[in-house]
């Protein structure tokens, strides 16, 4: 799938924006006003047939990429480790040669599941990652390929990501709650959740400011790009319902658990708070607290508004 909004003709190539139906991807296009996106997906899009991405690209001509594909199963991913590892290291590292070679940059978009959370402080970008499964293994593998391949990559870490549409955990309370009246969700790890509109408006930010200012050396590398705050999956939880009672949503009892009463196959970061300074610090953005964008995000949910069209980004 490859479609285009709102071709304004600058004269300049359009921004490719990877990640077909993805959450994110979904998200940068709901709020590209004027702006020249093109939007590609599978199956025409697909890292999972490598060879016909350098035509594709060549086709489209971007000014800059923004990759926002990836597999994201994180446990699923266990047992499809060289799917995982398409999309997420040799897919973007085809991305970042090719972007290299046209002299573009590239935004490619990672988490905070590089990191084992056992700091137990917010993580600053140079802090050694050590991922804890596949997943989080083979992000780090495409950051560290797309930053070596592309001298001009801006990697985003970000965490907890949701929003009105897709799969996440702010829907994914919602429709449990429709199906029964008590919920367990794990306390004891911590985040910062980030809403898809939030990410986004950050993004077309620094692809505006890209614009206008050519590319800058400081632009270069890693930043932490996460909702402003912090709290637990059970406190995320709560917020999500104190929304929903605005609209007379459902109002389940939402227990506290412990990690050990939910295992998964791929061990969480118990804490994975990003210090998101570097981002404020070079492009001036601060993505805002993430209590008042859940209840934004939820509003959109009820309000059958797919997905929020403004965001409270600081910049
Ligand atoms: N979700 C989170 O909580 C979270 C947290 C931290 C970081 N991130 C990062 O944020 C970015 C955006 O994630 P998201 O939440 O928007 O994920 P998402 O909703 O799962 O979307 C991912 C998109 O990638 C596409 N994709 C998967 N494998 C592909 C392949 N082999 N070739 C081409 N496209 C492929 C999927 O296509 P189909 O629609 O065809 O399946 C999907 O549209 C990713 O880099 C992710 O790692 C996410």
């Amino acid at each position: 799938m490859v479609h285009a909004v709102t071709q304004v003709g600058t004269g300049r190539g359009p921004i490719l924006v990877t990640g077909g139906s993805g959450q994110l991807a979904a998200a940068i296009m709901a709020l590209a006003g004027g702006r020249n996106l093109v939007r590609a997906g599978r199956p025409e899009f697909d890292f999972d047939r490598p060879d016909e991405l350098p035509a594709l690209l060549a086709r489209l001509a971007p000014s800059l990429v923004v990759n926002a594909a990836a597999y994201t199963a994180v446990d699923r991913a266990e047992a499809d480790a060289e799917a995982a590892a398409r999309a997420n290291t040799e897919g973007p590292a085809t991305l970042a040669r090719y972007c290299a070679q046209a002299g573009i940059p590239l935004i490619h978009v990672s988490t905070d599941y590089v990191f084992d959370g056992d700091k137990g402080a917010p993580y600053v970008e140079e802090d050694a990652p050590n991922p804890t499964g596949v997943y989080g293994a083979t992000k780090l593998a495409g950051e560290r390929a797309v930053l070596a391949a592309c001298p001009r990559a801006i990697v985003l870490r970000t965490s907890w990501v949701y929003g009105a549409t897709g799969r996440n955990f702010v829907l994914t309370m919602l429709n449990a709650a429709r199906k029964t009246d008590r919920l367990r969700v794990v306390a004891d790890q911590i985040g910062c959740p980030t809403a898809t509109q939030d990410l986004a408006a950050a993004i077309l930010a620094i692809a505006d400011r890209l614009a206008a200012e050519g590319w800058k050396p400081e632009f270069a590398g890693v930043f932490h790009a996460a909702g402003s705050g912090w709290t637990s999956w059970h406190g995320l939880a709560e917020a999500v319902f104190q929304a929903a009672a605005r609209h007379g949503g459902p109002q389940p009892v939402v227990e506290a658990i412990a990690t050990a009463d939910w295992p998964t196959p791929v061990r969480r970061p118990p804490d994975s708070r990003l210090d998101c300074g570097r981002l404020a610090r070079v492009f001036g953005l601060r993505l805002p607290d993430w209590r008042h964008s859940v209840a934004v995000t939820v509003d959109a949910v009820f309000c059958d508004d797919p997905i929020p069209l403004h965001s409270a980004l600081t910049v």
